[in-house]
């Protein structure tokens, strides 16, 4: 069995991101900047938080505050090894076709595609999906990358159905519907040693439970056998409702939904 790393660097302390550019790429970075409408860093004069540059190499994340002096880029590994039980790919049953509504740094969407399985994944932070983009498009891989495809949508969206199908372009049809919308108390407390998910709690949006109730909704009227929602062990269900089944490791469950 293969398995994948992910490298990088960084821990900001403010929420917010300003764009800059090396010599040489001001129009793309300009471009990207009116796109997402973020501030330009120039028009922050002293600014100290997270700064999303582009350079001749792709996109990096930097730390203005000086506290982490490593820019940080997202990077996939694909590597063949052993990682002996492994609860999300048994979640995923005999899925051959995902859809991951909660991509974050790709890493649980990496290791479902590494398992032959095709997934197309959902975003909507604009500087993770940037920076997911730029990871696949830097793969060594090209059959994997062709097994991964990512998005960047509102997944809680109300029309999210009609996005994703005009997006895919096909009216494709999914098996399976993943959720991993949270980030656990363990994660929070560890963040130091963590630096990637705590860049990621610090770049996107507090979660709430509004936009938890309407991912799982989308989730369930997408999905045609399976619902799989990450949680931290004895993190309460993500709805009212019981799930069918729940695979579980030491640290997390895997809640299983049937859609009606
Ligand atoms: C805990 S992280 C997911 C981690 C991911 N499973 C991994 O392996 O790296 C949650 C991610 O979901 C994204 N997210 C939250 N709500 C979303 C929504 N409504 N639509 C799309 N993405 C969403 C957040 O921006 C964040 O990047």
């Amino acid at each position: 069995m293969r398995i994948h790393k992910i490298s990088g660097l960084n821990c900001p302390e403010a929420g917010a991101v300003a764009i800059s550019w090396a010599e040489g790429c001001e129009t793309p970075a300009r471009n990207f900047a009116r796109e997402h409408r973020l501030p330009i860093i120039n028009e922050l004069p002293g600014w100290r938080g997270l700064c999303f540059c582009l350079q001749a190499g792709g996109w990096v994340l930097k730390d203005l505050s000086g506290e982490i002096q490593t820019p940080f880029s997202l990077r996939f590994e694909a590597r063949h090894g052993s990682r002996g039980k492994d609860p999300l790919l048994n979640a995923m049953g005999k899925a051959q076709a995902v859809l991951d509504l909660t991509a974050g740094w790709g890493g649980d969407a990496l290791h479902i595609a590494l398992s032959g399985r095709r997934v197309v994944s959902v975003e909507r932070n604009p500087v993770v999906y940037q920076l997911l983009v730029q990871a696949r498009e830097q793969l060594g891989d090209a059959d994997l990358a062709g097994r991964l495809t990512f998005l960047h949508l509102d997944a809680a969206g109300k029309d999210f159905s009609q996005q994703l199908n005009q997006c895919l372009n096909s009216g494709d049809a999914f098996e399976l519907v993943y959720l991993d919308p949270m980030f656990s108390d363990r994660v929070l407390k560890s963040a130091k040693a963590k630096k990637p998910m705590y860049l990621m709690q610090r770049l996107t949006d507090t979660p709430s439970d509004t936009n938890e109730r309407h991912l799982f909704e989308n989730a369930m009227a997408i999905a045609q056998k399976r619902v799989v929602v990450k949680r931290g062990l004895k993190a309460p269900y993500i709805t009212d409702s019981q799930p069918q089944g729940s695979i579980k490791s030491k640290l997390l469950r895997f809640d299983l939904y049937n859609p009606l």
